[in-house]
């Protein structure tokens, strides 16, 4: 019986060292330590053994048992071991491979226009509000006191997703819904994208950037409009440029005004780009918040009067740069796009 377990044990040792993966180690375990494997197998010897015999037997059976388990971890872990290493071996990144310079394009001369403006408007107190691109026909034209009958509502002029609901065609609607919401007094901003059903020309775009402003609080005047626009101009366009305002008409402002400014490229002398006139024409709408659209949103227009102004963001930019077709502002060729 002796002979035979110390025979087993060697015989264990000896495939133990020949194994080469985890899978067999298992199956060596079954064979040998399992229920019904070898050494179950031998000790069913026992029962013929005398007294004597039986305890040391049944010890040098335990010793053999626990010296084959501890066999077979030590060689489970070498096993885990040696996968790791070579695992990480696999997986080194070889940080002084050279690799092809990728090229992180630039900032889009409109981004650059709204964030500069964002700031100066910002600087002189005012917040910054964001609008949804899909409005209700209620916010773009009805509160705004635009007419039924306007030429700007025809299906030919503006993108309708159905009959309340349309790409807004410009960001006076942001107007409407920071009344309705913060009520008075307001001063704010809003820029984004606005869709006309217009189609591509040189200066004609079916999608373009607008920029609104509001401003609502007791006494305010076309003074106050005055002042603001002037400072944004002289700011953003250059401390030289004049400008000029020309009675107009919209519908949410009254009075209302159209503002042209000195001629980027000519500073008012007359060049092809300004048609030889010295000004580039109407730059910007704005006027004094009609006291109908303080009264659409709640705000009472006895006490409270505001000013409103809105301007072409893609407009303003091709003036600032001297930038002739409203192409290159969408194609987003970085050789253009790194100019700025
Ligand atoms: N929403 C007008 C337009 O798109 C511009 C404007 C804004 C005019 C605010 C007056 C006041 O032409």
């Amino acid at each position: 019986m002796k002979e035979l377990l110390n025979q087993l044990r060697s015989e264990f040792i000896e495939r133990l060292n020949a194994i080469e993966d985890t899978e067999d180690l298992e199956e060596l375990r079954v064979k040998y330590l399992g229920k019904k494997g070898l050494m179950t197998e031998a000790l069913k010897g026992m029962g013929k053994l005398s007294k004597e015999e039986r305890p040391v037997i049944g010890k040098l059976a335990n010793e053999i048992s626990d010296e084959m388990k501890e066999a077979l971890v030590e060689r489970k872990e070498k096993f885990q071991e040696a996968l790791l290493r070579e695992r990480l071996k696999r997986e080194i990144i070889d940080i002084s491979l050279e690799k092809e310079d990728i090229d992180l394009g630039h900032d889009h001369p409109l981004i650059k226009t709204m964030d500069e403006l964002e700031d100066l408007f910002v600087s002189m107190g005012f917040k910054i509000i964001a609008g949804p691109e899909i409005e209700s026909v209620e916010n773009n034209f009805d509160l705004l006191n635009s007419p039924e009958d306007h030429p700007s509502r025809d299906m030919s002029d503006t993108f309708y997703i159905d009959e309340k609901t349309l790409l807004r065609t410009h960001t006076s609607p942001v107007q409407i819904r920071t009344m309705k919401e913060y009520g008075a007094p307001i001063k704010m901003v809003s820029a984004g994208r606005t869709f006309r059903f217009d189609d591509v020309d040189d200066t004609h775009s079916p999608m373009f950037h607008q920029m609104e402003g509001l401003v609502v609080g007791e006494n305010i005047s076309m003074a106050d409009l005055i002042g603001t626009l002037e400072i944004f101009i002289k700011e953003f366009l250059g401390a030289d440029m004049k400008t000029r305002y020309r009675p107009h008409y919209f519908p949410f402002t009254e009075p209302s005004v159209e503002v042209d400014v000195t001629c980027h490229s000519c500073h008012g002398k007359g060049c092809p780009a300004c048609g030889g006139t010295g000004w580039s024409m109407e730059l910007l709408g704005a006027g004094m918040v009609h006291p109908k659209v303080l009264e659409n949103c709640g705000i009472d227009s006895e006490k409270y009067t505001g000013f409103a102004f809105g301007f072409g963001v893609d407009r303003i930019t091709m003036v600032k740069y001297g930038i002739p077709n409203i192409r290159l502002l969408f194609e987003n060729d970085n050789r253009f796009l790194e100019q700025f």
